[in-house]
């Protein structure tokens, strides 16, 4: 089995390093996929270090070379890097061709730098296939306890005792080319309590990027409370309209980026206080609502004192009493028995 995972992991590094390759040296790689990442604004250096690459745009031409170099098609499927297509009146007349065909690759890593997986970014804007194409789960890739660029960032987020947390795999690349290099990407999925494990081990303090863009907002708010139940501070910050944090570390440089956190960060509890707040300012039934729900995540954070201190801050914000809060914290314990 021990065996079984590292040939999956050989046949992953193989495909890295072969998908790098054609991003440096074929002609096509060259025009199409290395002149893409110059325009997204990474530079030679940033390309390099996170082995991004370019799978090219034919059936089997990955395949092929993995099958070419002895790598067994067993590997190539296990780890979904190759689909194949049965021909269910010839056995012998099976059709593999790339997963990833005609896309910019991102490998992703392992804490410790073995790459686990990719993520692949179609280059044109047609709406009718997935932007982003991920690595099927498998016996070495768990989507649920991976996150990108921890390999990267590891060490940073010791140093710095914070890590940026935001959406996407471009996100984590521009930040860590601008200077801000405590930072990983949960890659589209739900925050998980391993992932958030993962980050637990290195710091105590996170703070979560939003895109500008609203969407799942409300329910990423929900995930966050995974995070307070490791009892982990957390703060959340977003960006203008438009921009996320890709588009906002290519557009500003080091200072203003930092500038940015610094100025719009806010307490995870206190942010999730006011903004219900405002939501049930005019409904006088919605606030009981509210109330229970900015509760109940107070209820997740495993320090009493530090649930005390933001009850009191949430009466103010709420403009409720802290009776009322303790009450209904009170009541959440006791179902939770
Ligand atoms: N994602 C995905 N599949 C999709 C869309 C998104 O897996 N069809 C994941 C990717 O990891 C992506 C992240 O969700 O990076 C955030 O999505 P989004 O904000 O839409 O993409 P960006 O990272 O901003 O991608 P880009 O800037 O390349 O458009
Ligand atoms: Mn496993
Ligand atoms: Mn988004
Ligand atoms: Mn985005
Ligand atoms: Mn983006």
């Amino acid at each position: 089995q021990a065996n079984e995972r590292e040939s999956m992991y050989l046949v992953s590094e193989f495909a890295q390093q072969h998908f790098s390759e054609i991003l440096w040296k074929n002609e096509l790689g060259k025009a199409i996929g290395l002149s893409y990442f110059k325009e997204r604004g990474f530079t030679d250096e940033t390309i390099k270090k996170f082995g991004l690459g370019y799978c090219l745009d034919q059936w089997d031409g990955f395949t092929s070379a993995a099958l070419d170099k002895g790598y067994l098609l067993k590997y190539l499927e296990q780890t979904g890097l190759t689909i194949v297509k049965e021909d269910a009146t010839n056995p012998n007349n099976s059709r593999k061709f790339d997963r990833f065909k005609g896309r910019v690759m991102f490998p992703i890593h392992s804490m410790s730098g073995r790459v686990l997986g990719f993520g692949g970014r179609i280059l044109t804007n047609d709406k009718k296939a997935a932007k982003y194409l991920n690595s099927p789960e498998s016996d070495i890739y768990h989507k649920s306890k991976v996150l990108y660029g921890i390999f990267y960032a590891k060490q940073s987020i010791a140093k710095e005792d914070n890590c940026f947390l935001v959406e996407g795999y471009t996100d984590v690349i521009q930040f860590y080319q601008r200077g801000v290099q405590n930072v990983v990407s949960s890659s589209g999925t739900a925050l998980t309590p391993e992932q958030i494990r993962l980050i637990n081990r290195l710091t105590k303090n996170i703070t979560v990027l939003f895109d500008g863009d609203a969407a799942g907002l409300r329910a990423s708010l929900r995930g966050i409370d995974l995070i307070l139940e490791q009892g982990m501070n957390v703060k959340v910050c977003s960006f203008p309209e438009g921009e996320d944090p890709d588009s906002f570390a290519k557009n500003n440089d080091y200072e203003d980026v930092v500038l940015y956190l610094q100025e719009h960060a806010k307490d995870f509890i206190q942010f999730k206080a006011n903004l219900l707040a405002q939501e049930a300012a005019n409904d006088p039934i919605k606030r009981a609502d509210t109330v229970r729900d900015i509760v109940n995540s107070i209820s997740k954070i495993p320090d009493a004192i530090k649930r005390e201190i933001y009850i009191q801050e949430c009466a103010q914000i709420m403009n409720v009493s802290e009776g009322v809060l303790f009450s209904t914290l009170a009541q959440i314990g006791k179902k939770e028995v």
